[in-house]
């Protein structure tokens, strides 16, 4: 695993990186094996990506080589406005030449989310072509944190950080009182490419634990996230304000 953390001056500048590696790594993997495999993540701070890579000049990614995923799912229809799907088409894949057939929900709405992430898994394995026994290898995960250090649906003290066979699981999350859906560690851990997108003060101490912190006996599940490939913290200078100066490049 390779980890970088790129200071971004504020959340529109740290949006621009984000969505310039998304075009550069969709080239990449469309060139080399002629197709490019996403999965988003929900929350806010994901919005301003979609909007850059919405408003990205026409053909700066070949949409109809990219099969976008997501990380997570809240319990919900798609049209419910907590859907995170239901977020991402709004803001990107109803304004990109996306396939329909390349976007590939989590079904929130099912009324089992037990059987919406078994569902899910088989669409995994479907999808990218992955035997039983093997983790499906996403080029890339687009991934935020929340304040409690949660990734994903991956919550601390959750039972699904623990998941190492299944693909996709279905926590109860007692915060919520709801139960998510999400992937789990091993397939973010299988990714070709993570990359967090952290923005806001409020995230500057859980940040600062996570990237300099130990581990400790609890990690936190940000922490947990050590991707075979690389692993790129995009972070803005106020959640970055606890975290040590960047050493001074070379002269
Ligand atoms: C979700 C997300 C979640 C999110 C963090 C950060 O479904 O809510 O996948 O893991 O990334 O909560 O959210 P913000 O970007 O809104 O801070």
């Amino acid at each position: 695993m390779s980890r970088v953390v790129r200071l971004c001056p504020d959340a529109g500048e740290l949006a621009r990186a984000a969505a310039a590696e998304f075009v550069r790594r969709a080239a990449v993997a469309v060139a080399a094996g002629g197709r490019f495999t996403v999965a988003l993540s929900g929350g806010h701070t994901p919005l301003r990506l979609f909007a850059e890579l919405a408003g990205a000049p026409p053909g700066a990614v070949a949409w109809e080589a990219v099969h976008v995923f997501w990380a997570d799912e809240r319990t919900v229809p798609p049209e419910n406005p907590e859907s995170n799907f239901g977020a991402a088409s709004r803001a990107l894949l109803q304004r990109v030449p996306i396939p329909e057939a390349n976007v590939h929900r989590m079904r929130g709405e099912d009324p089992d989310p037990a059987r919406a992430a078994a569902d899910y898994e088989l669409l995994l394995r479907r999808v990218l072509a992955v035997p039983a026994a093997a983790v499906p290898r996403l080029d890339l995960i687009v991934l935020g944190m929340g304040a409690d250090g949660h990734t994903a649906s991956l919550f601390p003290g959750s039972d699904a950080l623990a998941e190492r066979s299944r693909l996709v699981a279905s926590p109860w999350v007692g915060k919520l009182t709801a139960r998510r859906l999400t992937l789990t560690l091993p397939v973010l851990d299988a990714a070709a490419c993570v990359i967090f997108l952290v923005t806001g003060a409020d995230k500057a101490e859980t940040l600062a634990r996570v990237l300099e912190g130990p581990a400790g006996p609890e990690p936190l599940p940000a922490q947990l996230v050590r991707p075979c490939g690389e692993l790129l913290w995009l972070v803005d200078a106020a959640a970055a304000r606890l975290l040590p100066p960047a050493p001074a490049s070379p002269v």
